[in-house]
């Protein structure tokens, strides 16, 4: 489809220096390049080159997710882009489901989650923080997903209202004091997982985990090196992110099933 009024489109510069802009009929795009109005935009097709009033070429593209998770406004820190993408494939995240998470930060997993979930699924967000909650809501909003995220004031040792939730997520900084409650909202055989920075933290949730009758816990990292996509000289590049976080989850099972398989490894 063609680019619409409220779509983000995402500028190139003569540079290589990139922007993210809603398109609004009437509005101007201004840069040290020159000025491009919205028009030279709305209705086309994207992945053309339209020219600034100074002749300068920009190329327009369709943002990707990657592109809108890396540039939001940020009141915490935010979940990366490689935690997220395997987390949704290891959680089993995906259409109509219902998925909570805690929290809400600056909404960086909450729009990966409401993207994942679309129009008929559902993400509930909570977060102790009402000005942090504002900033996760803002960005959801600026992306037109707000019919999927319902978003909760809430310190989660207070419990969550929803029950028989397929897929729950605590990025907080100690998820192993949530157990009860995480159990009580995830339906039988859902799906936890967390993200902790230190693996002290890790160890702690672990304990916690077998002692709440989770089950199949897995610990991993993702690891995420780039190249210089140049063919003759492929290489490396030298600066990556080395280190985001530790990716944690388990299964929530009747207390039975987890006596035979106490600490299994379905993937071994
Ligand atoms: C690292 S941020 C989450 C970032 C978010 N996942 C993102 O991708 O933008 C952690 C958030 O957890 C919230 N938080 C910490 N402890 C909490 C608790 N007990 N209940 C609810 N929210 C909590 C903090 O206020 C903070 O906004």
């Amino acid at each position: 489809m063609n680019a619409q009024p409220g779509d983000i489109a995402h500028l190139i510069d003569p540079r290589g220096k990139s922007y993210l802009v809603q398109l609004k009929p009437g509005a101007q795009f201004q840069s040290h390049h020159g000025v491009i109005p919205h028009e030279a935009i709305l209705g086309k097709p994207w992945g053309r080159r339209v020219f600034s009033h100074l002749e300068k070429p920009f190329l327009v593209l369709q943002p990707s997710l990657n592109d809108l998770l890396l540039r939001l406004r940020r009141a915490t820190t935010i979940m990366y882009p490689k935690d997220i993408g395997f987390l949704l494939v290891n959680m089993n995240i995906g259409p109509g489901q219902r998925v909570l998470e805690a929290g809400s930060g600056s909404g960086g997993l909450t729009i990966a989650l409401a993207h994942a979930v679309g129009s008929q699924g559902q993400v509930f967000s909570y977060d102790a923080r009402a000005e942090n909650q504002e900033v996760a809501r803002r960005n959801v909003e600026r992306l037109g997903l707000s019919d999927r995220v319902t978003f909760k004031v809430r310190d989660v040792s207070e419990g969550f209202d929803e029950q028989e939730i397929d897929a729950l997520f605590l990025d907080l900084p100690n998820p192993h004091d949530y157990l009860p409650q995480t159990r009580a909202a995830l339906k039988p055989s859902g799906f936890f997982g967390s993200l902790l920075p230190t693996v002290n933290q890790v160890s702690l949730l672990l304990d916690a985990l077998e002692s709440h009758s989770f089950a199949f816990p897995e610990v991993c990292e993702i690891l995420l090196r780039y190249y210089n996509p140049v063919g003759q000289r492929l290489r490396p590049k030298q600066r990556m992110v080395a280190h985001t976080g530790f990716l944690i989850f388990a299964r929530k099972m009747q207390t039975k099933e987890t006596e035979l398989h106490p600490t299994g490894d379905p993937h071994a």
